[in-house]
């Protein structure tokens, strides 16, 4: 559960705000094609941070239009298991349903919840004006920036590798400290949303579809800790904007759930629809990817904590050493695809890979059997999924998941492709890998 607990519109002190709803939300940039992401980033509060694995908001509403023409009557309730930038949570607000959402990443989650927040008038504006009138005298306090993160982290002598210039590292740590001192706890998850989302821009890599990645060149040219300041300034004015210019969306309540979903999916309550795309089964940590972000916004705070993050996702990738115990499956296509992977383990990057392929389709049973039981009569899950390949074997996630809903008594609707993406040359080549939009009902 959130920190202070779902936070309601009721709380809310702030003065009335035009009602701009779903429509005026999506439509302030170029039309997109369902479920692709290639305009998110335009779109208000979905440029707090590119999330390149963010589907559309326009998969919310047709999942909640179709549903409710199912049921006769106003879906009420709308969960995500896989929160990620929240888009499932922040559609539900501007379409008048009630959001529930989970993410085991708590950067994520503060990014979700510093999103649905509803804050009163001036509390962003006053803490702004403290956080810059204080950054200065902050950083000369700051001695050693980040010192138990990796050693790669802040320049340091004799190190050549380094993801932060020690100047750009001092104020990072600097607008951290002050944002910490803040009083109210809505503004400061903001405010450290803000930083976190900024620091990959001023720091010597960048992030591609396999991880991180040091810029090109990186070493002739430090970038300077001015560069936070801009960087920062620009976040803060755009998104406090944006809540302000949508401040009087449909509705602003919402609970957030930090943790793993194998376990809170049962804390959910009675829910009538379901809208998430879990991870895939293809090695994308994402401990990893968002590792800076974990860092610098005081997430992490050792690599004990950095490991037991990355045990509470799902087993969707090998980069830890971990259990990949399950029960047997009822799946005949995962049977035969961990058969096939099986006999190819002397050519796979990592020979764990057929067990953690078993054990992402145990972790999502889990998860649609939980969905389940939380969903009311009628209710629908709209589930995102992509395949992945590992030497040449197919692994056919929505094919596998079907029959694991079925077995677990949902009634399959639909099951159509959504998007594609490359495969990663350690997938098996540059063949197009399937995304699928399944749908299932209960009864
Ligand atoms: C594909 S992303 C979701 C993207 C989301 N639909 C959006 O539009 O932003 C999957 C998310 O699942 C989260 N995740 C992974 N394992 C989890 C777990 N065990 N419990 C909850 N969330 C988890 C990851 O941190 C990631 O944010």
């Amino acid at each position: 559960m959130s920190e202070e607990g779902p936070r309601a519109s009721a709380a809310n002190t702030a003065s009335p705000k035009p009602t701009l709803g779903f429509d005026d939300w999506v439509q302030e940039r170029t039309p997109l094609l369902l479920s692709t992401n290639a305009g998110t980033p335009e779109i208000a509060f979905q440029d707090w941070k590119r999330f390149k694995e963010a589907f559309a908001p326009e998969l919310v509403k047709r999942a909640v239009d179709e549903t409710a023409a199912d049921l006769g009557r106003t879906v009420e309730t709308c969960s995500d298991p896989f929160g990620g930038s929240g888009t499932t949570a922040l559609a539900c607000q501007f379409l008048n349903v009630a959001p529930s959402t989970i993410e085991v990443n708590p950067f994520l989650a503060d990014l979700i919840e510093a999103k649905l927040s509803s804050y009163p008038d001036g509390i962003l504006e006053d803490a702004f004006s403290q956080v810059v009138g204080r950054v200065d005298v902050a950083e000369r306090a700051v001695s050693a920036p980040f010192s138990s993160a990796p050693a790669t982290f802040v320049e340091a002598e004799g190190k050549d590798r380094f993801l932060f210039w020690l100047p750009v590292a001092r104020r990072l740590a600097a607008y951290s400290d002050v944002i910490e001192t803040l009083e109210d706890v809505i503004a400061r998850r903001f405010f450290r949303v803000m930083l976190a989302s900024i620091t990959v821009s001023v720091s010597n890599a960048f992030i591609s579809g396999k991880g991180r990645r040091y810029r090109r060149g990186w070493q002739a040219r430090p970038v300077d800790a001015s560069a936070v300041d801009t960087a920062f300034h620009d976040a803060c004015l755009r998104a406090t904007y944006q809540v302000r210019r949508y401040g009087g969306r449909p509705r602003l309540d919402y609970n957030i759930y930090r943790g793993d979903s194998r376990q809170l999916v049962h804390s959910l309550g009675k829910h009538d629809l379901s809208v998430f795309s879990p991870p895939y089964p293809n090695s994308f940590d994402y401990t990893d990817v968002y590792n800076i972000e974990l860092w610098t916004g005081g997430y992490l705070s050792s690599g004990g904590a950095n490991r037991r993050l990355r045990e509470s996702t799902l087993r969707s990738h090998v980069q830890i050493k971990r259990s990949f115990s399950t029960r047997p499956t009822v799946s005949p296509t995962l049977i035969r695809t961990i058969d096939q992977l099986r006999q190819v383990r002397s050519v796979l990057w990592n020979s764990a890979i057929p067990e953690m392929v078993d054990a992402y389709f145990e972790d999502m049973r889990c998860v649609l059997e939980g969905l389940r039981a939380k969903l009311s009569s009628g209710g629908r899950v709209y589930m995102v999924v992509g395949d992945s390949r590992y030497a040449g074997v197919d692994v056919p996630v929505a094919a596998v998941l079907t029959e694991e809903a079925a077995d677990l008594g949902f009634e399959v609707l639909g099951s159509e492709p959504c998007r594609s993406m490359r495969a990663s040359p350690q997938q098996g080549g540059r063949a197009e890998l399937a995304e699928t939009l399944l749908t299932f009902r209960v009864d």
